[in-house]
């Protein structure tokens, strides 16, 4: 059975090798996409494409708690790899609050100050009662609105972006996220 170009996805990656490339550079690839997931589109590329282009996962989405290590931005937005289901025209980089190791690989210990505070548009609160202290949300957000503090998740909304992104609640596995507009 061929595959016709209705369902190969054209999938645009940042790719930087800090240590031998001057910038980063996108490259783009056609790879299908039907029903995968973003996680997926990436092993496919790895396999059929590119050997050298370096990701991240662990749990697949398995887990309770989820790893968390396979967020990326995809057309703008932050997700998670392995839950995030693929689109016809994606452009994949890496996450921006951190500094990246290679490609869509980003150091979570080397966190990038450059995030910025703004006059509150939302109040975030945790049901700690639901919480299971993932740290999806600390990964994920591209503010840096979630901080770990002695093993508590803490929201900070005058970091948040508003109502644009929505990522932290659509992400968080037991809906223990609430944001509304003040
Ligand atoms: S609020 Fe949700 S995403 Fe954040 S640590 Fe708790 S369970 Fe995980
Ligand atoms: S909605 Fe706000 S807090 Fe949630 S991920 Fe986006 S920027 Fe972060
Ligand atoms: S691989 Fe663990 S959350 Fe995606």
């Amino acid at each position: 059975m061929s595959i016709t170009n209705k369902e190969l996805a054209s999938v645009k990656v940042l790719k930087f090798n800090p240590a031998v490339d001057k910038e980063p550079k996108y490259e783009t690839f056609s790879v299908p996409y039907q029903g995968l997931t973003v996680l997926n589109v990436l092993k496919s590329i790895y396999h059929a494409h590119d050997a050298e282009l370096a990701f991240r996962w662990g749990c697949e989405g398995a887990h309770d708690p989820r790893c968390g290590a396979c967020v990326i931005m995809v057309n703008d937005k932050p997700v998670l790899s392995c839950r995030k289901l693929a689109e016809t025209e994606m452009v994949i980089e890496p996450h921006p609050k951190y500094k990246v190791i290679k490609d869509l690989v980003v150091d979570f210990n080397e966190v990038k100050k450059d995030t910025k505070k703004r006059t509150p548009s939302v109040q975030i609160t945790i049901d700690y009662d639901k919480c299971v202290k993932c740290a999806d949300c600390v990964n994920l957000c591209p503010a840096g609105v979630y901080e770990a503090k002695k093993g508590e998740i803490k929201p900070s909304a005058e970091f948040c972006c508003g109502d644009t992104c929505g990522q932290c609640v659509m992400y968080c596995q037991k809906n223990a996220i609430t944001i509304k507009a003040i």
